[in-house]
């Protein structure tokens, strides 16, 4: 017994030394220099009057920045706007079409889902407790739900445009749509949503095409007596 302990008390001394002198570091590196809490117990609560979002829906978010960083990232509080919205604060490029940080991208990138949006936009996109509307800009009864909103243009539902901006036939998106909705409705290749969220429209990708045609998307072709010959969907020609 008496030798063991001899033999233990240096380790434990040693260990003692190394968990304070750990405490010591990350005491000195405490990135964290302020009370212990710097906000309200019903900071985190939407039903009450002191709920963060009423604040920075009353006074911008500017006031967030010192201790959530200029990007909102967490900066000398540690604690990220995105860890819970993670789209708000809105980036700088949040209405610049052109932009990676753009909005509509921001939604693609999520595979089309509005969800989020709607928690501060409303369900009905017209503001909600954001007090901010998509309809200034997405004027149809549908807001940004519309048909036109997220393929073809302002006359049609039918790419072109397709799904990424493209126009081109040799595009799979876009391919010989014109040349078919001229004669036939949509529903003769897709079930048609009648709304956006219908269960049968937006699913993983790529788009479905009804079975009828045993399209093939490897080869662009699909099994059909309508043409004299095997005719590829993205070599749109003339004839
Ligand atoms: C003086 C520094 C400071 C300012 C200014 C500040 N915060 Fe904080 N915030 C903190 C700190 C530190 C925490 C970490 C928890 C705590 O101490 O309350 C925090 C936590 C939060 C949380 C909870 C985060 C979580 O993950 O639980 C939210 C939400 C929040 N702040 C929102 C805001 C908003 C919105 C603003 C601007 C209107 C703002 N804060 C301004 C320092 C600040
Ligand atoms: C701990 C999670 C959490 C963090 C961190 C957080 N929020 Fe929120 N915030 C919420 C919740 C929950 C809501 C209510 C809406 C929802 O369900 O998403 C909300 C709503 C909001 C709203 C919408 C208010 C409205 O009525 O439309 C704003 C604005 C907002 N937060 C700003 C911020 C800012 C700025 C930060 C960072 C400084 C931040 N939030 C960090 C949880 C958080
Ligand atoms: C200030 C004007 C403006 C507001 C407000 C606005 N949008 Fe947009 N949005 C645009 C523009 C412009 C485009 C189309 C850009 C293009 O076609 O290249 C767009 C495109 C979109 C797209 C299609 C994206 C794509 O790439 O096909 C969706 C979805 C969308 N917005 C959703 C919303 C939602 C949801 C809101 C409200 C929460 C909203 N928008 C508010 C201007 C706005
Ligand atoms: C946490 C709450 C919150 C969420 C989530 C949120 N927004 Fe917002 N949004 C706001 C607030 C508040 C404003 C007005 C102040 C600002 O621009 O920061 C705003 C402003 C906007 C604007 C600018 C409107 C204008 O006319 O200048 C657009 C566009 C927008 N949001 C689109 C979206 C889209 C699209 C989504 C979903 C991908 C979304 N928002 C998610 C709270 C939110
Ligand atoms: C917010 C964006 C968005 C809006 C708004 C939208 N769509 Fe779509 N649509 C998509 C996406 C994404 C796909 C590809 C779906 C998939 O991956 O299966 C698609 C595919 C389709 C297809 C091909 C068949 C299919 O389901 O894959 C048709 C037809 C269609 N949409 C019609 C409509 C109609 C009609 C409306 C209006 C009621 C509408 N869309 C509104 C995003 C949108
Ligand atoms: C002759 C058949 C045919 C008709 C008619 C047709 N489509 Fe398509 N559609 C296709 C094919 C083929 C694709 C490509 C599917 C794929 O990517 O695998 C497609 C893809 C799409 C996509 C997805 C585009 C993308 O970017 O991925 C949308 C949206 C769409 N069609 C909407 C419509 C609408 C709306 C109509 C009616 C106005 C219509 N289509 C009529 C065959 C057709």
């Amino acid at each position: 017994m008496v030798s063991k302990k001899r033999i233990l008390n240096p380790m434990v001394i040693l260990a003692l030394i190394l968990i304070s002198a750990h405490f010591i570091a990350s005491c000195s590196q405490d990135n964290i220099p302020l009370p212990s809490k710097s906000h309200s117990d019903q900071w985190i609560n939407p039903e009450s009057g002191d709920f963060h979002g009423v604040k920075v829906v009353t006074i911008g978010a500017n006031s967030c920045k010192s201790c959530h960083g200029s990007d909102y990232s967490g900066g000398k509080s540690g604690k990220s706007c995105h860890r819970c919205h993670a789209n708000f604060p809105h980036p700088s490029q949040w209405l610049t079409p052109e932009s990676d940080q753009f909005h509509g991208n921001d939604i693609r990138n999520n595979n089309w889902s509005m969800t989020e949006c709607k928690k501060c936009h409303g369900d009905d996109y017209r503001g909600g407790s954001s007090a901010s509307s998509c309809f200034p800009c997405h004027a149809e009864p549908a807001g940004p739900e519309a048909c036109t909103v997220c393929h073809g243009n302002s006359e049609h539902a039918n790419p072109p445009e397709d799904l990424q901006h493209n126009t081109a036939t040799f595009a799979i998106g876009v391919g010989a749509h014109e040349k078919h909705v001229k004669i036939f409705a949509c529903s003769i290749c897709h079930t048609v949503p009648s709304s956006f969220g219908d269960a049968t429209h937006v699913d993983l990708p790529p788009a479905e095409v009804n079975s009828a045609w045993s399209w093939d998307r490897t080869t662009g072709t699909c099994a059909t007596s309508c043409h004299g010959s095997v005719l590829k969907w993205t070599e749109v020609s003339d004839h």
